[in-house]
C-alpha cells in the first residue's frame, strides 16, 4: 500500500500515513510538516505489537478511581469543591505522626533509601508478633502481588480466586500468561469449598481478598479453618488482608504463617493509616517464601519517605482509633439512608460499600455533575452496582442528598 511519512523540520518522522488515514494528510500539511513518500524498508515498519509479549494484546489497563485534579479539569471545578468517594482511601487524611515523620525524612531525600527497611519490618514484627524474616515490604500491597508472580507463575499455570474478587489478581494472571479461574460467588462471597474443588495440578496460586473489594464481603474464621484444613501444600494460598485494621473481629491467619504453611498475608498503609500516595504496603509469610519474594524485588523499591511515614502510622494508635470510628459510624449512616431509599446494598466490614443503583455508568456520572466521584463497577461484571467509599460525615451526607437529588429528577 502506498505510504508516505510526515516530517518535521528537524527530520523527524511524526507520523506514517497511509491510504487508510489519508484524510488527515491535509491537515498536516496545513500544520506546516513535510510530507514525503516513505522509503519502501519504512513502510514495512514492524508494529510494535509483532514485537511485544503476545499476552499484553489483550491485557487491561486498570482503571483506578477517577482522579480529582482529572475530573476538575474535565468538568471546569474547582478541585477544592469535589468529593472523592472512589478509591477507599482514608477520608480523615495521613496519620498526622506520619506527616511529621516524613518531613524530616525529606532532609536526607538525597540518600538512597534503606533497601532492606530494616527499621520498618522490624516494627511491622514486633506489633504483630512475628519476625523481621516473616515481612517484605512493596510499593503498595500491589507490587508484593506482583513479586508472586515472579516468584510462582510461569505460563500454562493456573491461579484461582473468586468471581467479582480484586480485580489486580487477574491483571496478574494474565501479564504471565496464566488462567485465572473465577469460582462462582452468587452472593458477593467467595466459595472457599468451590475453591478447593477447583485445584488442579496446575494450580500455584489462590488469592483470597477479605474483606473482597468492591464486594465487602468477609470471609469467617470458621470457613477459612476448613480450607486450611484441607488445602494442599503445593498451592499458596495469599490472603489479602488490605483492610484489616477497618474490622471489629478479624480472622487470625498469622496463625497459619506460625504454623509454617504456605500462606502470604497482604497488609497496606493505603487504607487506615492514610498513605494511598506513598504506595508502601507489605507481605507476611514463612521466612522461606519471603526468601524467594525478596529475589524478585528491585533493591530500592520503597522509598525513604514512605518508610519514615509508615513507622510513624504503625505507632498512631490515636489516628488508627479515630479514622476507625469515623468509618463506622459513616458505614452505619450510608447503610440506614440506603435502606431508607429502598436501595439494595452489600452490608458491609470495611470503608466501602457496593450499592445497587440500577445503572451504574449513568448514576457515576450523575454523581459526578454533582461534583463527587464513585466508583462504577461494570469491568467487575456489575453493570448494575456502584462502590462507594465512607468519607466524613459531611461527605456522606453530600453523597446522599446528591443520589435523592438524581432521584427527583429521573
Ligand atoms: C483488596 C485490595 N488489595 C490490594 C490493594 C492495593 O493496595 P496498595 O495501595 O497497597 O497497592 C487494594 C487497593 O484498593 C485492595 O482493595
Amino acid at each position: 500500500m502506498r505510504s508516505w511519512a510526515v516530517v518535521l523540520e528537524s527530520g523527524t518522522v511524526v507520523a506514517v500515513v497511509s491510504r487508510l488515514n489519508s484524510a488527515i494528510l491535509p491537515l498536516l500539511i496545513a500544520a506546516d510538516c513535510k510530507v514525503t513518500a516513505l522509503a519502501s524498508n519504512l513502510s514495512r515498519m514492524t508494529s510494535v505489537w509483532e514485537l511485544a509479549n503476545p499476552q499484553l494484546r489483550d491485557l487491561a489497563v486498570y482503571e483506578p478511581g477517577k482522579p480529582i485534579e482529572e475530573t476538575a479539569r474535565e468538568l471546569g471545578f474547582d478541585p477544592s469543591t469535589i468529593i472523592k468517594l472512589a478509591s477507599n482511601e482514608n477520608p480523615l487524611g495521613s496519620s498526622p505522626k506520619a506527616l511529621q515523620a516524613m518531613r524530616a525524612a525529606l532532609e536526607n531525600a538525597h540518600l538512597y533509601p534503606d533497601g532492606s527497611g530494616f527499621y520498618l519490618r522490624k516494627a511491622i514484627a514486633a506489633k504483630l508478633s512475628v519476625t523481621p524474616e516473616n515481612v517484605i515490604l512493596g510499593n503498595g500491597s500491589n507490587e508484593v502481588i506482583e513479586f508472586l508472580g515472579h516468584a510462582f507463575l510461569n505460563p500454562g499455570d493456573d491461579v484461582i480466586t473468586c468471581q467479582y474478587a480484586f480485580i489486580v489478581y487477574k491483571l496478574l494472571a494474565a501479564a504471565f500468561s496464566v488462567r485465572t479461574i473465577e469460582t462462582p460467588s452468587p452472593d458477593y462471597q467467595q466459595n472457599l469449598d468451590a475453591t478447593l474443588d477447583t485445584i488442579t495440578s496446575k494450580t500455584r496460586l489462590i488469592f483470597i481478598p477479605n474483606p473482597n473489594n468492591p464486594t465487602g464481603r468477609l470471609i469467617s474464621q470458621r470457613a477459612i479453618d476448613s480450607f486450611m484444613s484441607r488445602v494442599p501444600g503445593s498451592v499458596v494460598v495469599v490472603f489479602d488482608e488490605a483492610y484489616f485494621e477497618f474490622l471489629d473481629d478479624p480472622p487470625d491467619i498469622l496463625r497459619f504463617i506460625h504454623d509454617g504453611r504456605n500462606v502470604v498475608v497482604l497488609r497496606t498503609f493505603s487504607k487506615i493509616h492514610g498513605l494511598a500516595g506513598l504506595r508502601i504496603g507489605y507481605a507476611i509469610a514463612p521466612p522461606e517464601i519471603t526468601e524467594v519474594l525478596h529475589k524478585t524485588r528491585q533493591p530500592f523499591n520503597v522509598n525513604s519517605i514512605a518508610q519514615a511515614g509508615a513507622i510513624a502510622a504503625l505507632d498512631d494508635e490515636a489516628h488508627l482509633r479515630k479514622t476507625k470510628r469515623a468509618i463506622a459510624e459513616g458505614r452505619a449512616y450510608l447503610q440506614e439512608q440506603f435502606t431508607d431509599m429502598q436501595i439494595p446494598f452489600v452490608p458491609a466490614a470495611a470503608n466501602f460499600l457496593m450499592v445497587n443503583v440500577g445503572d451504574g455508568c449513568a448514576v457515576f456520572q450523575k454523581l459526578l455533575q454533582r461534583k463527587i466521584i464513585v466508583r462504577p463497577l461494570k469491568g467487575y461484571g456489575l453493570p448494575e452496582w456502584v462502590r462507594i467509599s465512607v468519607g466524613t460525615m459531611e461527605e456522606n451526607r453530600q453523597l446522599i442528598a446528591a443520589l435523592r437529588d438524581i432521584r427527583r429528577s429521573d
